[in-house]
């Protein structure tokens, strides 16, 4: 089944038969879609061509020969999306960023940008978008104060990064995907006990997180959208780890 980044297939609503549920099903459509194209060609006029890079747009993983019914398909966060619930401030040159499924880069470059990191990793499993990426990288090379590390891998597989202390997700993957990465997190939390913030945008998995037992939610930001269910998986909540997950060891940051 194909996911846009939002997940909203699998998340579909059934709607009645009556004639006014599909009256109301097809405007809430119509809505999203209008939503997303306004975003979509406001990002490619006014931001990508102001910047000189090019992040917009919706690539289906498909046509990158990529798909799997557990991934979800390129699409940008929005351009201060990190900053709906990270502050400046609460980030230290100590703290290192990854973000999973980086895509074209927008949000490592957020963070390379905005932030104090000491680090900034992107993580994407397409080479034609970790190229575009990169590309962005050196494009802003006079806006960042750190150099963004982009890595071609499936996030699901290998070892996670034992300095890592900021996770950010946009829906990357779902299901057994999702608690295949946790996996690789978990391992690395008991390698090296630490804080870790994760930033989840669309959290569909939400609940997946909650059950490793590590993390917990701190806050989120609900955006105006005009139907329910869009402000809730445009939502992006800030999660961290419990003081449990550290057992009393956190070590001191390098
Ligand atoms: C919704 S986009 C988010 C892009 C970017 N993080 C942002 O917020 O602008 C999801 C990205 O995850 C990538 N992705 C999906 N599965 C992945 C995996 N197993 N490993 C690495 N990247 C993956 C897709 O190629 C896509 O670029």
């Amino acid at each position: 089944m194909k996911r846009d980044a939002t997940g909203s297939s699998t998340d579909r609503r059934r709607f009645g038969t009556s004639r006014v549920g599909h009256a109301t099903a097809r405007a809430g459509v119509t809505a999203k879609t209008t939503w997303h194209r306004t975003r979509r060609l406001a990002d490619r006029l006014v931001t990508d061509r102001r910047l000189g890079i090019a992040t917009a747009g919706h690539i289906p993983l498909a046509r990158l020969g990529l798909d799997h019914p557990e991934r979800v398909s390129y699409e940008p966060s929005g351009w201060r999306t990190l900053r709906l619930v990270l502050a400046a401030e609460e980030v230290d040159h100590d703290d290192v960023f990854i973000d999973i499924g980086a895509g074209k880069g927008r949000v490592v470059l957020e963070a390379a940008t905005y932030y104090d990191f000491r680090r900034v990793i992107g993580v994407e499993l397409s080479p034609e978008l970790a190229r575009v990426a990169q590309a962005n990288v050196s494009a802003m090379s006079g806006h960042r104060h750190v150099d963004v590390e982009m890595i071609i891998a499936d996030a699901t597989q290998g070892v996670f990064p034992d300095d890592v202390t900021v996770i950010f997700l946009y829906n990357p993957f779902r299901g057994v995907l999702f608690d295949r990465f946790m996996t690789t997190v978990i391992a690395s939390l008991d390698r090296r006990p630490r804080r870790v913030r994760v930033v989840y945008r669309s959290p569909f998995e939400h609940e997946r997180l909650l059950e490793t037992g590590r993390f917990r939610l701190v806050r989120q930001h609900c955006p105006l959208r005009p139907s329910a269910k869009m402000r809730e998986t445009g939502s992006v909540r800030l999660y961290e780890t419990h003081q449990t997950a550290t057992r009393g060891r956190e070590q001191p940051k390098r």
